[in-house]
């Protein structure tokens, strides 16, 4: 008799090619309205199936891990980040985690890309004066943004996506880096000062950009690192929403106390809060870093990718538990 294929539960709903392969290897419930799954339907499927896919809006915390029951073995986070799932939990319960790291890193650093030049250049407020039809007349004085070329980028988190935002930046935008990381970084292929502290990198960079996993119990950057903040200076968040003291940076940003802001991550997605929206100061996208067909369908294929090694008692291509 031929062994039952594995029970697999897709969370939210992923690129057609994904969910084809995934149905033509697993007894997979596919989720094809994108409904958001609750904490209790969440809790259940853990006794349902042998594996989840599950991205970042799944709070897969300690409670659902360690739900009576459990038949989940296996849960393959389409994302790099995996701030979503307890991995300590995971690894005391014997739950292999896989996550999608490489293949979002450009997509991501164009996008950190897009945000500099959106904050630098006060694209939104332009915009919104356009589409207002506040577009009076050719100004040499009004509107004016900063040029980046020849300033200072400093980056918080020179791993992958740090170091392509970095590239961008220097080869692109003729812009020097500056840089953050707990562990020394020598192997750089272009020219980067690391600085030892955040307060070094906050103090004097022109625009700082955040590449780090999120998922810490406190914000990496607080109201005091955004107090040192240049008050020209520009912050820009691609990374997780926790990160950074939102209520602080909303504040700065409110009484003008640093020139600006390019956010595609927030404290409570898909929550953004009111005081925000309502900045001209700021560039706001809606967590779209690796969002090209391209992109997510490589993402989903790469869980798939881990899905089938676990199955197969083979090394995971990207293991994180
Ligand atoms: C990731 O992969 O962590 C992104 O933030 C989700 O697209």
């Amino acid at each position: 008799m031929k062994e039952p294929r594995p029970k697999v539960l897709a969370t939210v709903k992923l690129p057609e090619a994904v969910e084809s392969r995934l149905s033509s290897t697993y007894d997979v419930t596919l989720n094809t309205d994108n409904k958001f799954l609750s904490k209790d339907e969440l809790s259940r499927a853990m006794t349902q199936y042998n594996a989840l896919v599950s991205t970042i809006s799944d709070r897969l915390d300690k409670d659902i891990l360690c739900t009576t029951g459990r038949k989940v073995h296996m849960i393959a986070n389409v994302g790099v980040g995996y701030s979503n799932i307890d991995t300590n939990t995971a690894r005391s319960e014997s739950i292999t985690v896989s996550n999608t790291p490489d293949v979002l890193t450009d997509a991501t650093a164009d996008i950190a890309l897009l945000l500099i030049l959106a904050a630098t250049r006060g694209a939104y407020a332009a915009e919104k004066k356009l589409r207002e039809n506040q577009w009076n007349e050719f100004s040499l004085v009004q509107g004016l943004g900063s040029s980046v070329q020849g300033k200072v980028l400093g980056i918080i988190g020179m791993g992958r996506i740090g170091q392509a935002t970095a590239k961008r930046a220097i080869f692109g935008l003729g812009m020097k880096v500056i840089f953050f990381n707990r562990s020394v970084i020598t192997n750089l292929d272009f020219e980067a000062t690391q600085m030892d502290t955040i307060d070094e990198v906050m103090a004097s960079a022109d625009v700082v950009s955040i590449h780090v996993p999120g998922g810490g119990s406190s914000h990496l950057i607080n109201a005091s690192h955004i107090a040192k903040l240049k008050p020209t200076a520009y912050l820009i968040n691609t990374a997780r929403g926790d990160c950074v003291d939102q209520t602080a940076l909303i504040k700065a940003l409110t009484e003008n106390q640093i020139a600006g802001a390019g956010l595609d991550v927030y404290t409570q997605e898909p929550n953004v809060p009111d005081e925000l929206r309502k900045l001209d100061n700021v560039t706001l996208l809606p967590h779209i870093g690796s969002a090209t067909v391209e992109v997510r369908t490589a993402m989903g294929m790469l869980a798939v990718d881990n899905l089938d090694a676990f199955f197969a008692g083979v090394t995971l291509p990207s293991k994180v538990v």
